[in-house]
């Protein structure tokens, strides 16, 4: 009996899934549209604010406060990075912003963890496959868990070697999660990376957004660290991370 129910269970989840995946294929021309018009922007700033300010299905659309991402931009920008790795692609926003400010022939991958509140499916993943194609940038999604095995081994797949530069973390907010991201993925970043972090100011009370307890523990590790919170008590905060020689002796002992 209990496995009937489970199989039916299974079964529902993957029909709902299936049926959400047909309707999505209806956005796909909205969303190129929506490409196209922001590739045909210019002003990066006004690229961030066209993809933070409206939310409707069918839009590219980042879940971020536009001054601090647009600050994270600017430090992006500066670095031209060669490989980004992102954790939460959710609706594309802040992968097509990475998109745009990776050097030509970049490699960007990022990890959404399918059935998550946010993650999206494959028709929509298949417009942001070709972000940053004209300068022949490889987006590779991966809809993994993040903390799994199987992430971590395609990853290093993809890598073959090569070290991360950016590495942007978005996805699994818990205290537990979000530390898993940081230090897990240590090992694949270039000794002068940069890391983000999105959370890092909503107060600790709230249950599901424990990133500032993490936070808060990597600044007294003594990592070099700057926040980025447009308004203090009521923006989200961008953390940065940067990474440097004495980064590794700072994780850490498990
Ligand atoms: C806040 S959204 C990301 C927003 C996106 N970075 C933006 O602003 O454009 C968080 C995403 O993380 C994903 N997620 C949650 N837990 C995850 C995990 N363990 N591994 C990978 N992705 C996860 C969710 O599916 C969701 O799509």
């Amino acid at each position: 009996m209990v496995r009937a129910v489970n199989k039916r269970g299974t079964l529902w989840g993957k029909l709902r899934w299936g049926v959400g995946a047909l309707r999505d294929w209806r956005l796909v021309p909205r969303l190129r549209a929506h490409q196209r018009e922001l590739d045909a922007t210019e002003d990066l700033g006004q690229v961030v604010r066209q993809v933070c300010l409206r939310r409707d299905r069918g839009r590219i659309y980042a879940n971020q406060d536009p001054t601090e991402i647009g600050e994270l931009c600017r430090r992006v920008a500066q670095r031209r990075p060669a490989v980004i790795l992102e954790i939460g692609t959710a609706r594309g926003g802040t992968l097509y912003l990475w998109s745009r400010l990776a050097q030509d022939g970049a490699t960007i991958l990022s990890i959404d963890k399918p059935g998550e509140d946010g993650s999206v499916r494959a028709p929509v993943l298949s417009v942001y496959r070709r972000f940053g194609q004209d300068r022949d940038v490889r987006v590779v999604l991966l809809p993994l868990d993040s903390h799994s095995e199987g992430a971590h081994a395609k990853v290093s797949r993809v890598l073959a070697g090569r070290k991360v530069d950016l590495l942007f973390i978005d996805g699994d907010h818990s205290y537990e999660g979000v530390r898993a991201d940081f230090y897990d993925y240590l090992p694949y970043l270039a000794p002068d990376a940069i890391v983000a972090m999105h959370d890092i100011a909503v107060p600790a009370s709230d249950p599901a957004i424990q990133v500032q307890r993490l936070w808060d523990e990597i600044r007294a590790r003594g990592f070099k660290t700057e926040a980025v919170i447009a308004e203090p008590g009521s923006s989200p905060g961008i953390g940065i991370v940067s990474m440097d020689d004495a980064a590794q002796q700072r994780v850490p002992s498990p």
